[in-house]
């Protein structure tokens, strides 16, 4: 029985290696990689009969490694982009093709039930990029469908988490190019938005945008409800007191606070007394026991002497 455990394992092992390492060694997604992983491509010019090198344009490039670890790595390209891309030149009105969003998908599937595709969609259209921009403002303008992989679930690092999430706004919010793509405008950059923050490359590094910028959604795992500035948090104390909201955000995740037993920032975030940005360093830590304990010591030392000398 043990036996056939075993061997169960190792076929269900080799399994999702296959699957995993099935991406490259599909001879379909070489030929698309060939020239869209490269800052140049190559093709042959039926009308010349010739071989020619051309630049490729650079939002066109895709990112092989950050491909590999995203969701969706076990797909085709041609599960998602028609089949007719095979073919170069492309077909002119390939660029027409509506793409499947997230919801198409994932929506009514119980096996990304967790996830709440449904709850973070009403939540979506609820904010501040739906209601400017609609339909046009797809889930798809955050979420990479070829890169995406969820990292506060995952991850146990905050930093991590928080760059990864960061980046996601700062792509559009920080480039002007694609700003303007949605807006048809430039806006000021986000340190000059954010000159009141003292610290802020500090303070960007530890908190995520979405902190400051949604409502708390208890049942979702990251809120989706961007509001609109006004209703952005600016108060320190919101984060700064010993009942800060990032315990119901940043920290919320069951698997960080258990993660949190071990004396990292996060651990000293779980102890009720603890007020982020002031830290607590051990080695201060003992330095002032010894002091408070030092001078109890010397109080008892006199007091003793103090009752002898009186007694004599
Ligand atoms: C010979 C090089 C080459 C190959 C192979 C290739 N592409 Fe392209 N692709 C390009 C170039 C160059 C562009 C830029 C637009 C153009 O020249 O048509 C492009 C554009 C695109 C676009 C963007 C269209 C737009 O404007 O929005 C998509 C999507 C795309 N390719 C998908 C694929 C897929 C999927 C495959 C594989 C099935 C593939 N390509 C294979 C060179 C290639
Ligand atoms: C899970 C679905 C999915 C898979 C798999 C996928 N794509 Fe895409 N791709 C999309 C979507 C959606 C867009 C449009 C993005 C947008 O509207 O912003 C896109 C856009 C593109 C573009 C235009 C540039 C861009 O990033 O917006 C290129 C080029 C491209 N894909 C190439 C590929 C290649 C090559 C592969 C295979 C390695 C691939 N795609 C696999 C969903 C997919
Ligand atoms: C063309 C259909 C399709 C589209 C579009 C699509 N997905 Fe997926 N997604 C899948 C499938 C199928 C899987 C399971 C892949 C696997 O197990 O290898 C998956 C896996 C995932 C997972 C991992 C689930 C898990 O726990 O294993 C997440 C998260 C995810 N997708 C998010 C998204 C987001 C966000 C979008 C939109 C930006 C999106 N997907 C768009 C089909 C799609
Ligand atoms: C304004 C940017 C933005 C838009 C638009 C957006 N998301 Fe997200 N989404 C985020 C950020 C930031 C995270 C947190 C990333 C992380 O840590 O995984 C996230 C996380 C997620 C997760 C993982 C949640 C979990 O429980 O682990 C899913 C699934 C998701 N988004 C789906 C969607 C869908 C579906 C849409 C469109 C209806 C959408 N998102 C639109 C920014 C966005
Ligand atoms: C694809 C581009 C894009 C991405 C990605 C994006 N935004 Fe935006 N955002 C915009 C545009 C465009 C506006 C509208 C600006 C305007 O009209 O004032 C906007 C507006 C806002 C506003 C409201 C400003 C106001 O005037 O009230 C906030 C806050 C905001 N975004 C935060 C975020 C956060 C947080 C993220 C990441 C989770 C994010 N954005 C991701 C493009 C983007
Ligand atoms: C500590 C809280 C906090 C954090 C963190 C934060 N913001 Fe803000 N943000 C605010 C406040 C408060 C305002 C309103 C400022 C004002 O009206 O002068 C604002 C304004 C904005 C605006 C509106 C600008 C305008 O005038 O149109 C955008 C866009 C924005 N933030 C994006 C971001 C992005 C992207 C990040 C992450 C890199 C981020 N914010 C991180 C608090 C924060
Ligand atoms: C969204 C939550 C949040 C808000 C709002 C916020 N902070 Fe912070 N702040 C943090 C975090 C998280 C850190 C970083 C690190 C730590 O000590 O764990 C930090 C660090 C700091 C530091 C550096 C402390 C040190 O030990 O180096 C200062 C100073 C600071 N914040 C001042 C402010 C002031 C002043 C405001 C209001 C204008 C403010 N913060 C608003 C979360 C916040």
């Amino acid at each position: 029985m043990k036996y056939f455990t075993f061997l169960l394992l190792l076929i269900l092992l080799n399994l999702s290696f296959g699957a995993s390492g099935q991406y490259y060694d599909d001879p379909k997604n070489h030929d698309c990689l060939k020239c869209h992983s490269q800052q140049t491509y190559s093709f042959h010019n039926d009308m010349l009969d010739s071989e020619q090198k051309r630049l490729m344009n650079p939002y066109l490039i895709i990112d092989t490694i950050q491909l590999r670890n995203g969701v969706h790595h076990n797909f085709d390209c041609t599960d998602c982009h028609s089949y007719d891309y095979t073919t170069y030149p492309h077909i002119a009105t390939l660029k027409l093709e509506p793409m499947a969003t997230c919801l198409d998908c994932h929506a009514g599937d119980e096996s990304f039930a967790k996830y709440e595709f449904e709850k973070i969609d009403e939540e979506f259209q609820k904010s501040v990029h739906y209601k400017d921009y609609g339909d046009n403002f797809t889930c798809a303008k955050c979420h990479n469908q070829h890169y995406y992989s969820p990292s506060a679930r995952n991850s146990s690092s905050v930093v991590e988490i928080v760059e990864y999430s960061n980046k996601m706004c700062l792509s559009c919010h920080n480039d002007m190019k694609k700003f303007s793509l949605v807006s048809g405008e430039a806006k000021p950059t986000v340190v000059t938005i954010h000159d009141w923050l003292p610290n802020q490359e500090l303070h960007f590094q530890h908190v995520r945008c979405i902190e400051c910028h949604t409502a708390v959604e208890d049942d979702l795992m990251v809120s989706h409800n961007v509001l609109s500035k006004e209703n952005a948090v600016r108060r320190c104390a919101e984060c700064h007191s010993a009942n800060s909201m990032l315990k119901a955000s940043l920290y919320k995740y069951q698997n960080l606070q258990e993660r949190a037993e071990d004396g990292t920032v996060l651990g000293m975030l779980s102890n009720e007394n603890y007020v982020i940005g002031s830290h607590q360093i051990p080695i201060l830590k003992i330095i002032s026991l010894i002091i408070f304990f030092g001078t109890l010591a010397g109080i008892a030392i006199h007091l003793t002497f103090r009752i002898i000398i009186k007694k004599k």
